[in-house]
């Protein structure tokens, strides 16, 4: 990179209204009131037409995010990897993969981005490396007890000839977290820790090399001008000490379960990011944000405490069923939690991981988080989910602090819930031996152009998931200028966001409206909003006020089931 400085911008995105939450107007706590769209980079846009999407796709396609209106981009893992997770196995941390384009696509595609007024968080992924990666192959190759092993969690078998896993830890995509290794003088060996599949060994982090490695990843890619950085298991670096035994599957589990578990959010883990917080702070307005799965919110809070992260994704909400009361205690609770020690909530609706809202609303609660929705499953109600699925992301784009969006949630795009068995691809799909679908049914590659091949994701037609039929009524050109299509919805959301001043809005509950309504009021710099989500069968009477949107049609001045709108109080 030539300057150092990259694309990153360096105040406000150009375009953009002076930011409440940063008066000072310099762009450095962007951040806390920020849309930010994740892109998986391997199903946004294929410019090669392989069938994989890819970096120079993405550059060609930015101008859809800024035209959506979001201030920045999340890449999921494009890095150099055997892709035994989708990337989230990295081999390489300084190097594209030849799947995905090269460095120079990278800097292109920042730099693209940088002119756009569009930021851009890299994901780094520090709980484990791919096994493909120099350091653990030089652990294979070397000797138990000496320095390459040190950097991942080797350990001996236990009983004769140490024949069983040093303890009973287990995947969390099934099966033992444990594997066994053969010596280089060809005798079974030592066996080493994956909390994930076996192609991702778990880093030693009480190794100060494991640290200074990372630092230095840190200032690599700032230095060619990302914004910061989405840490992948943010909870799960540090693990207590002597591996004390824990023997539960995660099959089913909540995230209460796990509370107190050995490997998941230990204390030592916030020495880690206090480091990284030092690093990043020599870049003015760059972030972390962490994806921890951690319980309760106070826990949960001390990621974000002074001098540590700057985000972590509050998942309450993407967990929650489609009732007021979920919802309500999922906001509440966060607000609270994160308040508490000055940071901003960041919420979510949809990733890589889950069921796409759109689909998993329609679910019945206590079965709303399924591990992926297969053909053998019942279908869900796709206009349905439609439905909740706007009115959803209108209560959460309301909400004040910032807002990560998935690639396709801004077309409505529904979950693909009939991918056959033999092109999924996910990881837990095969170590749980099919128990349960996986993930592949929320990263199928997008729909741009209703009648293109592979609806103009790839210019081949390839796409490396089969994308259903359905997609092409979904196709961004299908609803571009299209009033009341998805697309336009989102893009009003974000303007009207902007210009209310949601974000950094402050938040409080309104009971008037029966008890099948969400409603709150926000008071941003715009004044008041008042927002209501009608979540039961029966219409909801409409406030006074100016809507200024709706997410689905009014039926004669009131609410209809399954619609939010926004009214701005006089
Ligand atoms: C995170 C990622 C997920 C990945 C896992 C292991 O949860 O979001 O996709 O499989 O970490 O890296």
């Amino acid at each position: 990179m030539p300057d150092g400085g990259g694309g990153r911008p360096s105040g406000p995105a150009p375009g953009h209204r002076a930011d409440p939450a940063d008066p000072a107007g310099d762009g450095a706590a962007w951040w806390r009131t920020a849309v930010v769209h994740q892109l998986y980079p391997r199903s946004f846009a294929d410019s090669d037409g392989d069938g994989i999407g890819d970096l120079p796709g993405i550059t060609a396609r930015l101008p859809h995010l800024a035209d959506l209106g979001v201030d920045g981009l999340w890449l999921s893992p494009f890095y150099v990897s055997p892709m035994a997770d989708a990337g989230y196995d990295v081999a390489d941390y300084r190097a594209v993969d030849p799947v995905f384009g090269t460095l120079a696509d990278a800097d292109a595609l920042i730099a693209e981005a940088g002119r756009l007024g569009l930021r851009v968080l890299v994901d780094l992924v520090p709980n484990h490396t791919s096994d493909q990666h120099a350091w653990f192959r030089a652990a294979l190759a070397a000797a138990p007890g000496g320095p390459e092993r040190a950097r991942y969690l080797f350990r001996d078998g236990r009983g004769p000839g140490g024949d069983s896993p040093p303890n009973g830890w287990r995947s969390v995509f099934g099966g033992p977290a444990w594997t066994r290794i053969t010596e280089p003088d060809g005798r079974p060996g030592q066996w080493y820790l994956h909390l994930f599949d076996a192609g991702q060994p778990d880093l030693d982090w009480t190794n100060p090399e494991v640290r200074e490695e990372f630092h230095d990843i840190l200032r690599f890619w700032l230095d060619r001008g990302v914004a910061g950085f989405r840490v992948d298991v943010a909870h799960g670096l540090a693990k207590a000490e002597g591996l004390p035994a824990w023997d539960h599957d995660y099959a089913g589990m909540s995230r209460d379960d796990v509370i107190g578990a050995p490997m998941w959010d230990q204390d030592a883990v916030h020495d880690v990011y206090r480091g990284w917080r030092e690093v990043l702070d020599t870049h003015p307005g760059s972030i972390m944000i962490g994806e921890a799965w951690v319980r309760p919110a106070e826990r949960l809070a001390r990621y974000v405490a002074p001098g540590g992260m700057h985000q972590v994704f509050h998942f309450d909400l993407l967990l929650a069923p489609w009732r007021v009361a979920d919802y309500r205690a999922a906001i509440s609770s966060s607000l609270e939690a994160a308040g508490a020690v000055g940071a901003v909530t960041t919420w979510t609706l949809s990733n890589h991981d889950v069921v796409r809202h759109t689909t998993r609303l329609t679910l019945p609660p206590g079965r709303n988080n399924p591990e992926g929705i297969g053909p053998r499953d019942p279908q869900p109600d796709e206009e349905l989910g439609l439905r909740r699925g706007r009115a959803a992301t209108a209560v959460v784009l309301a909400l004040p602090g910032s807002t990560y969006l998935y690639q396709g949630e801004e077309l409505g795009l529904p979950e693909h819930t009939a991918l056959p068995d033999e092109v999924r691809q996910d990881p837990s799909f095969r170590r749980r031996e099919g128990a349960v679908s996986g993930r592949d049914g929320c990263r199928v590659p997008l729909p741009w152009e209703a009648d293109a091949p592979a609806f103009g994701f790839s210019p081949t037609g390839r796409s490396w998931l089969p994308q259903p039929e359905s997609f092409a009524r979904y196709a961004a050109d299908r609803q571009r200028g299209v009033p009341g299509s998805t697309l336009e919805l989102y893009r009003s959301m974000l303007r009207l966001r902007r210009e209310l001043g949601l974000g950094a809005g402050h938040l409080e509950w309104d009971d008037g409206f029966g008890p099948d309504a969400l409603a709150f009021r926000t008071t941003g710099a715009s004044g008041r909003v008042l927002v209501v989500a009608n979540l039961g069968p029966d219409p909801v009477a409409l406030p006074a006020g100016a809507v200024v949107l709706a997410t689905g049609d009014l039926d004669g001045g009131r609410v209809p089931t399954d619609t939010t709108v926004w009214v701005v109080e006089g």
